[in-house]
C-alpha cells in the first residue's frame, strides 16, 4: 500500500516523477482562499442536514482558518506528494485537529470542489477586473470631456479624412471599453453558479441541500446536472474571450498612443513616469508601456485557444485534461490585471499636444468635403460636387495650399457658386460644429455623450 490519501487499492508507490508530473500543487494553491471558503460553506451544510455533529463542524471550521493564517504568514510547506491544493489542506487538517479532518470530504469529490474553488476565484477577479474597467472609463470620459473642442485628424486608411475632436475620438475608446464591460459581467452570470454536491460525477447520496451552500457562497443556484457541473469549462473560455476582445480593444488603443507620442505624428506626451530611456540612444523616450500592453495580447489569445483546445472532445464528465485550465486561466488574469491597472494610471496622465493636433488636421485637406456639402447646399448634386472638389484638391496640392488658404477667385475657378461665406465652413471648428447630431464629433456632442457615459457607469 502507500501513503497517499487514495492508496488503498494500490500495491506500490507512485513513481517520483509521475507524482511531480501529475500535481498541481505548484500552480493551483493559489485557490487556498477559495479551497477554504468552499470547504468552510460545505461542512456548515453537512451539520445542517445532520451528517455532521456540531462540534465536529466547530474543529473543522477552526482548523481551517488556522490553516489558513498558517498559509498568509507563509508557513505552509506545500507537499508535491499530496498533489493539490485540496489534499495539501485536507492533510494539514487531520494532522492539526486529529480524525475528523477526515470527515470533511464526506459527500464531496475533488471534481467538484476544484469545479466550485475555480469559479469563487474567478467570481472575484471579475469584480476586481470590472472595478479597473470603470476606472478606466472614467479616465477617458473625463479626459474627453477636456478635450471636447480639441481639433484633430480624423483618419481612413491612416490618411487624413475629416477633422474630428480628440474628445470624440477618446469616447470611441470608451465605447469599446464599455461594451468589453458589459461582456464581463455578462460571464459573470455565468460563473456564478454552484457546482458543490455534484461530487465526482453522479452526486452523492448523503442528504445534502446544495440550496444551503449556495446560499453560504454567494451562488445564484446549484448547478442543475452533476455531470455537466464537475466537466465544463466553458465559463472560463468565456472569460478567456472577454479577455481576448479587451486585449485587442487595448492593443488598437497602444497602437494609436505608439504613433501619437512619435516625433512624426507629436500629438501627444505620455509622462516620463510611463515611459523608459535607451541604453545607447541619449535622446530616446520609449512608449514602453502601450507597446508592451500590445505585445501581451498574444499570449491571452493563445489562452482562449489553449482553453478551447484543452475542451475539444472531452467526453463527459471531469478528466484530468481539465487541470490544464489553471494555468492559462490565472495568466490571463494577470496579464488583464496588469494592461488594465497600466491603462487606468496612464490615461488620465495624457497630455495633448493641441497645436500639432491641430497643425496636422489643416494639412491634408480634411475640410474637402465640407467643401462639397457646402456645393451640395448651393444646389449641386453630390457627385458634381465631389468632381469640383476634387479639382481644387489638385489645385492645391501643386500650389502646396489648403482649401482655406486659396482666395475666393481661385475658389471660384471651380464652380461660380462658390460665395464669400465658404470661407466658414472650410475652417476646422466650422467643421467639426456642423457634425451636430447624435454620435457626431461637434463639441456639444461630445460632452452630451461623455454625461451619458457618466450615467451609464452609475447604473451598473
Ligand atoms: N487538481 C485537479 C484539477 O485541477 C483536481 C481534481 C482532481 N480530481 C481527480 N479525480 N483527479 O482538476
Amino acid at each position: 500500500h502507500t501513503n497517499q490519501s487514495w492508496g488503498g487499492r494500490f500495491s506500490e508507490p507512485t513513481d517520483a516523477f509521475v507524482a511531480e508530473f501529475t500535481a498541481s500543487i505548484g500552480f493551483d494553491q493559489r485557490l487556498y482562499h477559495h479551497d477554504i471558503r468552499g470547504s468552510i460553506a460545505h461542512a456548515t451544510m453537512l451539520a445542517q442536514v445532520g451528517v455532521l455533529k456540531p462540534e465536529e463542524r466547530d474543529a473543522i471550521i477552526d482548523g481551517l482558518h488556522a490553516i489558513e493564517a498558517d498559509i498568509e504568514r507563509g508557513e505552509i510547506e506545500w507537499s508535491v506528494e499530496l498533489e493539490d491544493i485540496h489534499m495539501n489542506i485536507e492533510a494539514r487538517l487531520t494532522e492539526r485537529i486529529g480524525p475528523v479532518g477526515k470527515k470533511l470530504h464526506t459527500g464531496r469529490s475533488r471534481n467538484d470542489q476544484i469545479a466550485t474553488d475555480i469559479r469563487l476565484y474567478l467570481r472575484d477577479e471579475i469584480d476586481t477586473i470590472a472595478a479597473e474597467l470603470t476606472r478606466l472609463r472614467q479616465g477617458l470620459i473625463e479626459l474627453a470631456d477636456r478635450e471636447a473642442e480639441t481639433i484633430m485628424p480624423g483618419f481612413t486608411h491612416l490618411q487624413s479624412a475629416q477633422p474630428v475632436t480628440f474628445g470624440h475620438h477618446l469616447l470611441a475608446w470608451q465605447e469599446m471599453i464599455a461594451r468589453d464591460q458589459q461582456r464581463l459581467l455578462d460571464c459573470r452570470a455565468r460563473v456564478n453558479i454552484l457546482p458543490l454536491g455534484a461530487a465526482a460525477l453522479a452526486g452523492t447520496s448523503y442528504p445534502i441541500d446544495r440550496h444551503v451552500t449556495a446560499e453560504l457562497l454567494g451562488f445564484a443556484r446549484p448547478a442543475e446536472n452533476s455531470l455537466d457541473a464537475v466537466s465544463d469549462r466553458d465559463f472560463a473560455i468565456e472569460f478567456t474571450a472577454f479577455a481576448s476582445l479587451l486585449l485587442m480593444h487595448l492593443s488598437r488603443m497602444s497602437e494609436e498612443l505608439v504613433l501619437w507620442t512619435s516625433a512624426q505624428f507629436n500629438f501627444i506626451e505620455l509622462p516620463d513616469r510611463f515611459c523608459t530611456g535607451s541604453s545607447i540612444m541619449p535622446q530616446k523616450k520609449n512608449p514602453d508601456v502601450p507597446e508592451l500592453v500590445r505585445g501581451k495580447t498574444g499570449r491571452v489569445y493563445g489562452h482562449l485557444m489553449s482553453l478551447l483546445t484543452l475542451m475539444k472532445s472531452q467526453p463527459l464528465a471531469y478528466n484530468k485534461d481539465n487541470q490544464e485550465d489553471k494555468e492559462p486561466l490565472f495568466d490571463t488574469v494577470d496579464t488583464v490585471r496588469g494592461c488594465l491597472r497600466a491603462f487606468a494610471d496612464m490615461i488620465p496622465a495624457i497630455e495633448a499636444r493641441h497645436d500639432h493636433m491641430r497643425e496636422a488636421a489643416r494639412r491634408g485637406f480634411s475640410t474637402a468635403t465640407d467643401l462639397a456639402d457646402y456645393l451640395v447646399r448651393r444646389g449641386l448634386a453630390f457627385r458634381d460636387a465631389h468632381e469640383v472638389v476634387g479639382h481644387a484638391v489638385a489645385f492645391g496640392i501643386e500650389q502646396g495650399r489648403d482649401l482655406a488658404e486659396m482666395s475666393l477667385e481661385e475658389l471660384r475657378r471651380f464652380s461660380d457658386t462658390i460665395g464669400e461665406d465658404v470661407f466658414e465652413v472650410l475652417t476646422l471648428e466650422g467643421s467639426v460644429a456642423a457634425r451636430n447630431h447624435i454620435g457626431g464629433t461637434a463639441p456639444d456632442q461630445v460632452r452630451a455623450s461623455a454625461q451619458r457615459a457618466r450615467d451609464s457607469i452609475r447604473a451598473l
